[in-house]
């Protein structure tokens, strides 16, 4: 059959050798500070073969941060420990971007330093656990944050894409998706705010373009891509008009313009993403309004991947759990093999097992 997963694709100054990309996963497995440890540029560089890597969520500074051993990406130690990844990736012929994090309300007094209340656009609790060391914890109160400290997080973001650079990615993915700050702000229901960034449509969108702009002033706007989950409720998240609000959002977008805008944007019936009741699917709105390259994730198979793409729904796919379990991804759908199962159990945190263990085909030959 004609595949169009394994077309190569030019992705601005980047060629990729296939449509494949590992969707961005936290695997807490940093050490307490944050900062990488050998056997992440193991994991990453077993996976460089798809067209594009994402990092798992890096925090952009202290406050950024809602969960354990996650990675950052503001201290030169941290720059330090990401340059062995990103060298194992490129040395196995890949390319890999960092995803650019800030939890805001997502997370509990105990991570923010002198046990502050996180931040947020408005002051309104999440509905959520985080797990802390001493297990799940409702998250805390948050603050919401000034203006001047809207300008102090920016700064935070740009930082954190100079800091990805020196540290060798090939580019940034801004995390505006899943619940976390750049969506909270973004959303009608954790931003009820009365200035200049709250209210309206265009006031709403203000931050995400305000991070943009910095992060595409440190890299060019060919090397800078934005994940987006416009029906998804992760982290007790909604909007009451999710079309009007990212069709805005992307058709503001283009005047970059972006390496590509990724799209969380779940099939029917995935198993772990729940999607707002009554809301059709706004990747078709965003594909309209948006004329750069975009990814979709979510629940994505061979078959539903290659029709995606033959359907010009998308450009890209981005797998997620099927690339954590299965190292050589890419090779497997396109000799149609068997996937490894994931092993839940060992998803968050821990060592090599169930992270640098899952065999490819040539380890462990399965019929195709
Ligand atoms: C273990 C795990 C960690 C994840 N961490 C992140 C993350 O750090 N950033 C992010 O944007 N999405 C994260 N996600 C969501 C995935 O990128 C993806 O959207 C989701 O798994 C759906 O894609 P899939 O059906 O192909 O797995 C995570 C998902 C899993 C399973």
């Amino acid at each position: 059959m004609s595949t169009h997963l394994f077309t190569p694709y030019t992705l601005t100054e980047l060629q990729l050798p296939n449509r494949v990309v590992m969707a961005p996963m936290t695997r807490n497995r940093a050490d307490d500070d944050g900062v990488p440890v050998p056997m992440m540029a193991t994991y990453y560089a077993q996976r460089a073969s798809g067209g594009l890597l994402i990092t798992e969520a890096t925090q952009v500074s202290p406050q950024g941060r809602g969960y354990v051993n996650t990675p950052g990406i503001y201290t030169d130690r941290h720059t330090a420990g990401w340059r062995p990844v990103t060298e194992a990736v490129h040395a196995a012929g890949g390319r890999i971007f960092l995803q650019l994090w800030h939890v805001g309300r997502i997370s509990h007094t105990r991570f923010q330093p002198d046990g502050a209340a996180p931040l947020a656009p408005s002051a309104i609790r999440a509905d959520t656990q985080v797990f802390t060391t001493d297990g799940f914890r409702p998250a805390s109160k948050p603050r919401a944050v000034s203006v001047p400290e809207i300008a102090d997080i920016v700064a935070q973001f740009r930082h954190g894409a100079a800091q990805a650079k020196a540290a060798g990615f090939d580019g940034v993915e801004i995390h505006a998706a899943n619940g976390y700050l750049i969506d909270q702000f973004l959303r009608d229901a954790t931003n009820r705010r009365t200035d200049a960034y709250g209210g309206s449509i265009a006031n709403r969108i203000r931050f995400a373009l305000e991070v943009t702009t910095a992060v595409v002033q440190e890299w060019g706007p060919g090397r800078v891509g934005i994940r987006l989950s416009p029906r998804g409720t992760f982290n007790d998240i909604q909007d009451s008009d999710p079309p009007a609000l990212f069709g805005a959002l992307a058709e503001a977008l283009n005047t970059f313009p972006l390496a590509y805008v990724h799209l969380v944007e779940p099939q029917p019936g995935h198993p772990a993403l729940t999607v707002q009741s009554g809301v059709d699917p706004v990747a078709p709105v965003v594909r309209r309004r948006y004329r750069g390259t975009l990814i979709l994730n979510g629940g994505y198979t061979r078959e539903t991947a290659e029709a995606a793409l033959a359907e010009n729904g998308a450009d890209l796919i981005a797998f997620g759990v099927p690339y954590l379990a299965n190292p050589d991804l890419p090779e497997r759908l396109q000799r149609q093999a068997s996937l490894n199962p994931p092993d839940q159990a060992t998803f968050y945190g821990g060592d090599e097992k169930g992270y640098t263990d899952y065999p490819t085909l040539a380890e462990a030959p399965v019929s195709a």
